[in-house]
């Protein structure tokens, strides 16, 4: 008898195996498989797949100090919001998209018919890229891991204390990014007596608004990604549009590379909102989506990043802020005790990039231009990989017991080495050499000087702005 009851049960058990071992392998294939290449738009699991296990998994073998008397004593956070709803302007042209493809569409493929008949538009345009509730649930489950990986910093006593500071971008998903973290953490300590405080801090975390020359020389420029728009008009982009074209049985001339995004963006929202893999996603293979990967790459690295050096200065404000507060932990170290030991500080993907590129991350010998597709398959400039939905820059400072601080840079939770300070013996070189490493931006880089329009009697600089106002013009004339 007991060893039937035995029995009994090692079947059930294997039974329950069996049906989660179901439940996780159509879990799998709700991934569409071209979700590695949604660059912006790309769900923070996909760089860190191994949390689709244990959503608050650490691996502190990550961080591999010297020597195991190393202890924290600090560390600055610089986060992207969540996940969001698209902005109004991308809903615009999903809308637009949709039309096309529910009233012209002849294919009559299942995924199209699905798409026709059961799948109903839900996006709205006043969704305006609100944080989603995934996008609250990444900021805390964030929290939760950062304090796993950081126990003596972002602890329950220094968050009461007031020890871990808050600063936040103005924007509606950056403020409700931050009260999630926070949320994360009063409710892992179980914490109902305090308000944890944060501040909303533009200057800093929306530097981008405030750079006059960025502005005027590439945002608001609408000649400023010439590569970007060779590339949309080049052979490989008019390619995915035909073959867009073809699975839904419309004529090319209906298929630009507006619809293209667009179609790109329904599948990646769908994705990262709520975790299906929706009919959207047949319109792309693999070499489609790792074309758009690569007009989006285009589009960061011309107007966030490498392509023209203001984009990177820009953030020099932030980047002088970041090296003051690790200034300032080790000065407070040495007299006696750090006082603020975790700044967490959340912002945008237009917030990290710049100060990305400032620090010399993920730099290529060649710029990404609309003709060399073909030669960057292997670029380090994949924005898929550094800039899903909370992407983060944690810089960690280190006190090892011999009178030397260290610094840890991590980015989305794993361990990255300084460009250019490529310690051979660890990852986490001294302080002091850092600070070598970036001596030129230390001492210059001024956000002020490098934001100013033009110099007093600088009469080439003001031909400039009138040229790039002059363009303006002629295109709001269009
Ligand atoms: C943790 O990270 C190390 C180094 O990157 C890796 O070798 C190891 O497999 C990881 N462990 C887990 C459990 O993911
Ligand atoms: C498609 O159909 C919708 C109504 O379902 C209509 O409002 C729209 O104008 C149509 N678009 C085109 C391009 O025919
Ligand atoms: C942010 O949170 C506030 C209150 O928690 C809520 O009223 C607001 O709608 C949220 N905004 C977004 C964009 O989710
Ligand atoms: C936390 O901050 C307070 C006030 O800023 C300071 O007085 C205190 O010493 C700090 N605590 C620690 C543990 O450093
Ligand atoms: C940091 O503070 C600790 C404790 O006060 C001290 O032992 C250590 O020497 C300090 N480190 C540095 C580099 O000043």
């Amino acid at each position: 008898m007991p060893t039937f009851w035995k029995l009994a049960f090692l079947a059930l058990i294997s039974l329950l195996y069996l049906c989660y071992s179901r439940v996780d392998s159509s879990d799998v294939s709700s991934i569409p498989t071209i979700a590695k290449y949604f660059s912006t738009k790309g769900r923070y699991e996909e760089v860190n797949p191994h949390l689709l296990a244990d959503i608050l998994a650490v691996n502190t073998s990550i961080i591999r100090p010297p020597s195991p008397r190393c202890r924290a004593i600090h560390l600055t956070a610089i986060i992207r919001h969540g996940t969001r709803y698209p902005t109004t302007k991308n809903v615009k042209k999903m809308l637009t998209f949709y039309d096309i493809v529910k009233n012209s569409s002849t294919s009559d493929a299942s995924w199209l018919r699905e798409i026709r008949e059961e799948w109903r538009m839900w996006y709205t345009e006043d969704m305006d890229g609100r944080l989603v509730q995934k996008g609250r649930e990444d900021h805390r489950h964030l929290a939760v891991r950062l304090s796993k990986m950081f126990p003596s910093l972002i602890s329950e006593e220094n968050l009461r204390g007031g020890n871990v500071t808050f600063i936040t971008s103005s924007k509606h998903r950056c403020v409700n990014s931050t009260l999630a973290f926070k949320r994360g953490l009063t409710e892992l300590w179980d914490i109902r007596d305090i308000e944890v405080d944060h501040a909303e801090n533009d200057a800093l975390m929306r530097f981008f608004d405030h750079c006059a020359r960025f502005k005027i020389e590439v945002n608001d420029n609408p000649k400023a990604l010439p590569e970007l728009d060779e590339f949309n008009e080049g052979p490989e982009m008019r390619r995915v549009q035909e073959k867009i074209a073809d699975r839904l049985g419309v004529p090319y001339s209906d298929i630009t590379d507006e619809s293209v995004e667009a179609a790109f963006y329904l599948c990646a929202y769908e994705f990262a909102i709520k975790t299906v893999n929706s009919p959207w996603c047949q319109l792309f293979d693999e070499v489609d989506a790792q074309v758009m990967e690569y007009a989006n790459d285009l589009k960061q690295y011309w107007k966030r990043a490498y392509g023209y050096d203001i984009n990177s200065k820009s953030s020099c404000i932030l980047f002088h802020d970041v090296f003051s507060r690790l200034d300032t932990a080790v000065q407070e170290n040495e007299s006696g005790g750090v006082s603020e030991v975790a700044t967490i500080q959340i912002g945008h993907a237009e917030t990290l990039l710049p100060l990305l590129t400032l620090l010399g991350f993920f730099k290529d010998s060649e710029h990404l231009m609309s003709e060399n597709y073909a030669t960057q398959t292997e670029r380090r400039f994949r924005t898929s990989r550094m800039l899903p939905y909370a992407a983060n820059l944690v810089l960690a400072l280190y006190d090892c017991g011999d009178g030397e601080l260290r610094v840890q840079p991590l980015l989305n939770e794993k361990a990255v080495a300084f460009p250019g300070l490529s310690d051979t013996q660890s990852s986490m070189p001294l302080y002091r050499d850092v600070k070598e490493r970036y001596r030129e931006l230390l001492e210059g880089c001024d956000f002020e000087t490098e934001c100013k329009l033009f110099e007093s009697n600088d009469t080439e600089c003001i031909f400039l702005y009138l040229q790039v106002l002059s363009i303006n013009i002629g295109a709001v004339g269009k």
